[in-house]
């Protein structure tokens, strides 16, 4: 009989893939249901075990059963562990996502599962936060800080109850990282957190999973069922979203667990100190506390051997919106992203040139191909003006409306405030206005017809596109002081970082914005 392998992650059952299972299983095939490998665009991904390794067919339908099984099939791609795609990865998060069934447990033994647990298990506890100091990791949800520090301040502070909260809300625009390792490989994210618990004194913790994630819900209500043996004395309960983007802000989510609407806490307290029900929090993004095993079983050097600068380790980079190849690869910190977006992503889906990408979700800013040889790493990016976030790199072709983007940028900020603060709640607001205002001008100015010396002329020139173009340098004027308001007057990142999308789409767009004011830079 032969066996298969096809994915279960939500992605590629959107893309037929529980279809194509159930044909290979008529057809009288051993099926195994894994998670995804990470490339969209060869999903559903049709694995059949050989003695060679595993030959990968793919995007397969369920009328190629026949010619898959007899070897004749054009979708076939070779020995899948040698393509291109995934030979030239550095998974040491990912490296089950995929492979495995991700609810056997003998299967996640036999892959290293449990090897960092164990090693944790025979360390002090301050061994296990320093191994975690010493492997340089930073937190993958988007500010960067370093995980072991984190550990630190909750290992120091005072007993007996403290928490381990996973954030696993993944709210930013084209990211599933979180997705696919919950969904692909479950029990990695549950050791990780166990050795969180054993490292800071922690006995019990929660998995926040955004409410758009039913198959992860599931899967890793399952995974801790089967693993909860395994865990004790260290217990772990999954907590559905609440359907909001700024529930992924760590104070706004431990809101959102304790049964309240999630609005944002002033800080301090940290939530290192007084974080789930007033009591000492690691908070943690599903990558960080994923990543940790691998730290614990392989060594901190091994881990922090790879990277660039002070970004150490791998990073899961999504590539999503108009994008070619689709779908996550993790490699070390240090690719620029120019090579992650052409030798990688291979450009655009749509075969046009690229226009701008957005990395770090919907507060990171619009970056064009002339900044392309930036690395990829957290001061690189700051330094730009820009952010890595949860690592998502959003393309776009020439095609894309960069006013109309900067304004998407305000409406999600409206929309999405917590409204605790002015700043956001009513900033965002009024810049949508302002942004109307400008694209408003702007079409008006390029509706107009061309002067013609004629006696006509006369009669448009109260609406000339001269009269207009001063208007909306008024009102990109406007808008930039709105963004420093918001900038700097904000309480947390959503409102604070609503600015960078758009002044980075004023700055490198300007024509799509009307005759603009010029930047405070380009006036020194
Ligand atoms: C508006 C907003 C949304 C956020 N959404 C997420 C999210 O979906 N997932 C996440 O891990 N972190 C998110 N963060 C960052 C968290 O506040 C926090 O920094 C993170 O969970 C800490 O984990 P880390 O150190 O492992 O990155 C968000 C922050 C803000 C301001
Ligand atoms: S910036 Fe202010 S209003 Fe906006 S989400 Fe954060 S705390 Fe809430």
């Amino acid at each position: 009989m032969s066996r298969v392998f096809v994915s279960a992650d939500m992605a590629s059952v959107a893309l037929g893939a529980d279809r194509v299972a159930q044909a290979f299983a008529d057809a009288g095939c051993h099926v195994v249901r894994t998670g995804s490998r990470g490339l969209f665009a060869i999903e559903p991904l049709v694995e059949v075990e050989t003695n060679e390794g595993r030959i990968g067919y793919g995007p397969v339908g369920p009328e190629d059963v026949g010619a898959v099984l007899d070897g004749s099939s054009k979708a076939r791609l070779g020995i899948v562990d040698d393509l291109p795609f995934f030979v030239t990865q550095q998974r040491f998060t990912f490296s089950r996502c995929g492979v495995i069934d991700p609810l056997d447990l003998a299967d996640y033994a036999a892959h290293g599962g449990w090897q960092g647990l164990d090693a944790a298990r025979a360390m002090t506890p301050q061994a296990v936060v320093d191994a975690v100091k010493a492997s340089g990791l930073r937190g993958r949800g988007g500010a960067g800080f370093p995980t072991g520090i984190k550990w630190q301040t909750v290992f120091d502070a005072a007993g007996p109850t403290k928490y381990i909260v996973c954030n696993a809300d993944e709210g930013d625009s084209g990211t599933f990282a979180d997705r696919m390792l919950m969904e692909g490989d479950p029990f990695c994210l549950i050791e990780g957190m166990a050795i969180a618990g054993h490292a800071v004194g922690a006995a019990h913790g929660y998995v926040y999973i955004r409410s758009e994630y039913p198959y992860a819900v599931r899967t890793m209500q399952a995974a801790i069922a089967l693993c909860s043996p395994r865990l004790a004395p260290f217990t772990i309960e999954v907590r559905v979203g609440a359907g909001a983007y700024v529930c992924g802000e760590e104070t706004a989510l431990l809101d959102s667990i304790e049964g309240k609407r999630g609005q944002v806490r002033a800080k301090p307290p940290l939530p290192a100190l007084q974080g789930l029900f007033g009591r000492p929090t690691v908070i943690n993004n599903v990558l960080s506390l994923a990543a940790v095993p691998f730290i614990l079983a392989k060594g901190a050097e091994a881990y922090g051997a790879v990277g660039f600068g002070r970004s150490r380790g791998t990073i899961p980079v999504q590539l999503a919106g108009n994008v070619r190849n689709g779908g996550l690869y993790e490699i070390g910190f240090g690719l620029t992203l120019g090579e992650l977006v052409h030798d990688i992503g291979g450009g655009t889906a749509s075969g046009r040139p690229v226009r701008a990408v957005q990395v770090g979700g919907p507060l990171g800013a619009y970056i064009p191909p002339s900044q392309f040889d930036l690395p990829f790493d957290y001061e690189a990016f700051a330094a730009a003006g820009a952010l890595i976030g949860h690592a998502g790199i959003t393309v776009f072709d020439d095609t894309a409306d960069m006013a109309r983007m900067a304004r998407f940028a305000m409406e999600f900020c409206a929309a999405e405030s917590c409204g605790k603060c002015t700043p956001c709640r009513i900033g965002s607001t009024r810049g949508i206005e302002v942004m109307d205002r400008i694209i408003a001008a702007r079409d008006e100015a390029a509706a107009m017809p061309a002067p013609t010396g004629g006696y006509l002329d006369a009669a448009l020139y109260s609406r000339s596109p001269q009269r207009i173009d001063h208007g909306a340098a008024a009102q990109t004027e406007l808008l930039r002081d709105l963004c420093d308001t918001m900038k700097f007057g904000s309480l947390c990142a959503l409102g604070g970082f609503t600015p960078y999308p758009v002044l980075s789409a004023l700055d490198h767009f300007p024509e799509d914005f009307g005759a603009v004011a010029p930047s405070p830079q380009a006036a020194e």
